[in-house]
């Protein structure tokens, strides 16, 4: 009812305009890769099982791919589920992997229409079916699609991206002396992709728990206490606001 009441009375639009109208076009990042923490502690803290946390968590993950496809971000990486979050409880699994699967199926035709190109990234092969089948559905879809790529980390941890990317160059023959920095980039999974420019994780952790480890070497790293399911788009606006006021030299001066 109050999104119904929203849309009748204009709220959610005037939101969005105000929320949007602060943000620097000109200074935006290309690539903004976020952890996306605090799910299970949003929970607990209203008495709700980790599978509330993790149902709020998307709908932010829904708010966060609708605003930066509205104000043009190119690349937006999400990490869902490491190749360490496994050790979690079977049914936390399970519930994560149902989310997913909703959230694709309910969201697949907008976001085609709104030319939005699904990657992954990690090793989806492991994931059940039914899921692994709605991905693979999605990338088709979409394959085509030229505004923002969204790249869900799936399974997916940067060691294990870094040694199958030297496995391949050996595997290949490449000799020492052709491998350069683009080489490199170009057998990991974000090949073809600008390298993050700003990392954002919630939660008040600062730390970058095996993502994106070769790619984040220059990105600018934005940590606040904001739990995932809180972390709307005025959260968003505010993290593009401080990237936007960095002063970023690459290792020049
Ligand atoms: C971290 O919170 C969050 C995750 C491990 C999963 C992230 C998944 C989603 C936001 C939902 C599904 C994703 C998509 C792409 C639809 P935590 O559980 O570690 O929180 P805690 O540290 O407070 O326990």
């Amino acid at each position: 009812m109050g999104a119904i009441a929203d849309i009748l009375f204009g709220r959610k639009k005037k939101q969005n305009t105000d929320v949007y109208s602060s943000i620097d076009k000109q200074q935006l990042p290309s690539h903004v890769a976020v952890i996306m923490d605090g799910n299970g502690r949003w929970a607990k803290r209203r008495g709700l099982p980790r599978s509330a946390g993790h149902r709020a968590g998307t709908e932010r993950v829904r708010t966060i791919i609708r605003m930066s496809s509205d104000v043009g971000i190119r690349y937006l990486t999400l990490f869902a589920l490491s190749t360490e979050n496994w050790k979690r409880p079977k049914d936390e699994i399970n519930t994560l992997m149902k989310l997913l699967l909703e959230y694709l199926r309910q969201e697949l035709h907008e976001l085609h229409e709104r030319n939005v190109r699904i990657n992954t990234l990690g090793d989806i092969s492991k994931l059940p079916k039914e899921v692994a089948d709605e991905i693979a559905r999605a990338k088709q879809t979409t394959k085509d699609n030229t505004g923002l790529t969204v790249n869900m980390a799936i399974n997916y941890g940067a060691r294990q991206e870094i040694m199958a990317a030297v496995k391949k160059a050996i595997a290949d023959g490449t000799s020492p002396d052709s491998i350069d920095e683009a080489y490199l980039s170009s057998l990991l999974d974000t090949a073809g992709q600008p390298d993050p420019d700003l990392m954002i994780r919630t939660s008040g952790e600062a730390r970058i728990s095996n993502f994106l480890l070769y790619q984040m070497a220059y990105a600018e790293f934005y940590f606040t206490d904001t739990l995932w399911p809180d972390f709307d788009e005025a959260e968003y606006a505010k993290a593009l606001k401080v990237f936007a006021a960095r002063d970023r030299r690459f290792g020049g001066i």
